[in-house]
């Protein structure tokens, strides 16, 4: 039940301002967000590099409502793509980008906007031997990601798309996919949606995500499971035995500060494991669905408030 309250809250500028204002709450945001630079993303990243993972480092933001905005975001990617090249973690890392945070629901041409914006980013990218993955957002911004990814793919093949298993869409657009070959992150969606266009029950969405995750190794996609789910992981690593893909044909991801010990166990025994890296100062509506995804993660907050 905590978890639409919590999800809800995400989008609240009220809340956010009294959370943002709280020293305290910066203690427990470290746990989930690298810092606020681009160098302690770099040095976070490199930190999982040297013990055997990879990473995708995110400039955290989202829902910028200004040109100057969004155009401050795709700096921000290009200064981190040139940070990451001169730290060596370029090709070891990729980057992970939401279009929201580069004006993609700007009024008018928020789509091409972003596109711009992105495009732009996958050159830097590309300059340096990094790959990009576009984050998904809530349902109404996935036809126009799902389009993004498509035109960008047509310049740079790697480019990444994330489908998320709790949406009724997803098997179409997964099947829509299967034979292109492309790199697909699949989520379980950490938005709050309506019923009529996602599955409301934690088992719908499982089962959903099992399903899914079946059908990516079966397909010609590169699947990039990401979950702390240790059934959903370990459905893939028999999924991937099925149909007979090595370590180097598909990843596990997992967020930074989450699941730490799962991550160890499958790096040790040989899977390829991906670390979702955010940084920034926008950490708030991140942050917040990150407490919406488990109710220890709210405990643990309100005892470092409690606690002053
Ligand atoms: P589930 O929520 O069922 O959790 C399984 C177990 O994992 C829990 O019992 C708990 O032990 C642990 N766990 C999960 N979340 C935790 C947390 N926050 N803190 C501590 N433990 C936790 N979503 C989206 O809509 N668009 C996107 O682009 C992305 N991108 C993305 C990238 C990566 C690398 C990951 C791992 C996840 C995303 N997500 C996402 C988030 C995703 O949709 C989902 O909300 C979370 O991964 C939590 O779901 P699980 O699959 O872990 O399962």
């Amino acid at each position: 039940m905590l978890g639409p309250v919590l999800l809800r809250a995400s989008r609240s500028t009220r809340l956010r301002s009294a959370v943002e204002a709280n020293g305290i709450t910066r203690k427990v945001v470290n746990r989930f967000v690298a810092g606020e630079e681009d160098d302690a993303a770099v040095t976070a990243a490199r930190h999982l590099h040297a013990r055997g993972l990879t990473t995708t480092l995110d400039f955290l933001g989202e829902d910028v409502t200004d040109h100057a905005g969004a155009r401050a975001v795709r700096d921000r990617y290009l200064a981190l793509l040139l940070r990451m090249h001169e730290a060596g973690a370029a090709e070891v890392a990729e980057v992970s980008v939401k279009l929201s945070a580069l004006g993609q629901a700007l009024p008018g041409d928020g789509h091409t906007i972003a596109l711009s914006h992105v495009r732009e980013i996958c050159v830097a990218a590309e300059a340096v031997a990094c790959q990009v993955t576009l984050d998904m957002e809530d349902h109404t911004t996935v036809d126009s990601t799902l389009e993004i990814a498509g035109l960008l793919r047509s310049e740079f093949p790697t480019t990444g798309t994330v489908l998320q298993a709790n949406l009724r869409r997803t098997p179409s657009d997964l099947a829509a996919l299967s034979r292109s070959g492309v790199r697909v992150r699949l989520v379980k969606g950490a938005y709050r949606e309506p019923k009529g266009v996602a599955h409301q029950r934690k088992a719908e969405v499982d089962e959903a995500y099992a399903h899914g995750l079946r059908v990516l190794m079966a397909s010609t996609c590169y699947p990039m499971i990401a979950t702390h789910d240790p059934v959903m992981l370990r459905e893939a690593v028999t999924a991937a035995a099925r149909y007979d893909r090595s370590a180097s044909d598909w990843e596990i991801q997992m967020l930074y500060g989450v699941a730490g010990r799962l991550r160890d166990e499958y790096a040790t025994q040989g899977c390829q494991v991906r670390i979702y890296v955010p940084f920034g100062t926008d950490w708030y509506g991140y942050f917040m669905r990150r407490l919406a995804e488990r109710p220890a993660n709210l405990t643990f907050f309100l005892r470092a408030l409690a606690r002053g």
